[in-house]
């Protein structure tokens, strides 16, 4: 096998170990992609400023997240049907992310649920709440993150209703993924895949056993129970009843307007992630790395601001915290890693961002990663 160099590899690599529906389901964005593919032209615009001659023997990546002690600032973002790229998905995720120092968030939405991935792990991860019509669900869902000591909350907030994602409806994709003639070559060619499907019990919404009917065993494509359960009457006097409930750090994620990070921090926000969902919800929303000067400008300093939405390297990372990001979380860029070789490539998607991030802060004169702000970005 050829070495792998950068996160493309890993991509590459997914693309030919997972059934092209799921690969699909990763990878492509809501309608015609313009904001998915807005947010890595806008990071790829951006230019970093070389310096010479300064000693950057001793560099340090280590930070802050929410106050918890991290290796880089880098987490891996909450992302549904994890499970489901990779059998164990989630569980695996968590593990390489642990090993490495840096935060894991499991999504409403995992395969493996929140008690099994606490009982696989001894760091405490963070939890991602999607809101549902049923509040005493999403109260006990909190509940749940609580008791599996679980150190933050991550609000999602641009997801009250789904964007349409043409992929996913032309490929009918379920969970769990249903055998059909159309697909059934193609599940055949991913003998990898499939034979970890077929040995895992997690294959199935494992957050939600006993709230979809059927008792979470039945297909069910993602649109439609979406559409059916969360609740578009989303406010943010519901932020302040979340707040209430969890006495822990609250991330609100999905912000890209000024108004509405003061909003966010009104209700209580701890931390606000500067983000458009990867591409996957507004189409022609603005790339998120464009939106973030104005919510630091807005509210930075008020709270922790993160960021998200197109990273893939660690130069991409140095960006964002030269424009006022404490901090990014990494969607693709791990479940790339995840659908190429599992944990092992988790752990590789990570090592290469680690790797670029230090090269890269060493060429632009950067000993501490806390030092990072807009000197290291050239401007003509
Ligand atoms: C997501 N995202 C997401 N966010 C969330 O709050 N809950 C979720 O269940 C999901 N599910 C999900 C699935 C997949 C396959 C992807 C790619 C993304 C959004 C995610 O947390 C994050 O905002 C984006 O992934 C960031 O963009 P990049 O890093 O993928 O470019």
């Amino acid at each position: 096998m050829t070495p792998i160099t950068c996160n493309e590899d890993l991509r590459q690599l997914a693309m030919r170990r997972a059934p092209r529906a799921i690969f699909d389901y990763v990878d492509r964005g809501s309608y015609d992609e313009h904001t998915l593919n807005g947010n890595r032209r806008a990071l790829d615009a951006l230019m970093l400023r070389q310096r010479v001659m300064i000693d950057v023997d001793q560099r340090s990546l280590a930070t802050t997240m929410a106050g918890e002690a991290v290796s880089m600032p880098v987490g891996l973002a909450p992302t549904g049907l994890t499970g489901i790229l990779h059998a164990d998905g989630e569980i695996l995720a968590a593990r390489a992310a642990q090993a490495a120092g840096v935060p894991f968030t499991l999504s409403t939405v995992s395969i493996c649920s929140i008690e099994a991935v606490r009982a696989a792990v001894e760091k405490p991860f963070w939890f991602q709440l999607y809101v549902m019509r049923d509040r005493d669900f999403a109260a006990s869902l909190i509940q749940r993150a609580k008791t599996a000591q679980c150190s933050a909350l991550v609000l999602t907030a641009d997801l009250q209703i789904q964007g349409q994602r043409h992929r996913d409806i032309k490929n009918g994709l379920t969970v769990p993924p249903r055998l059909t003639v159309g697909n059934a070559l193609d599940l055949l060619r991913r003998p990898r895949w499939a034979w970890g499907m077929l040995r895992t019990p997690h294959r199935n919404f494992g957050n939600l056993a006993g709230f979809i009917s059927g008792g979470g065993k039945g297909m069910t494509t993602l649109s439609q129970w979406i559409g059916s359960q969360f609740d578009p009457t989303l406010s943010w006097q519901d932020v302040a009843w979340v707040r209430s409930l969890w006495p822990g750090k609250l991330i609100v994620k999905g912000i890209l307007d000024a108004d509405d990070a003061r909003a966010a921090v009104d209700a209580g926000a701890d931390v606000i992630v500067v983000s458009n969902h990867g591409g996957r919800q507004l189409d022609s929303a603005p790339p998120a790395i464009l939106a973030l000067p104005q919510v630091v400008a807005a509210v930075g300093d008020r709270c922790e601001i993160w960021f998200d939405s197109g990273v893939r390297s660690g130069q991409d990372v140095l960006k964002a915290l030269a424009l006022g990001a404490r901090a990014t979380l990494i969607g693709k860029a791990f479940l790339y890693g995840l659908g190429a070789m599992g944990e092992r490539g988790v752990t590789t998607a990570l090592d290469l961002i680690r790797r670029e991030l230090d090269v890269s802060m060493a060429l632009t004169g950067t000993r501490d990663v806390r030092e990072i702000g807009p000197q290291v970005l050239w401007r003509p």
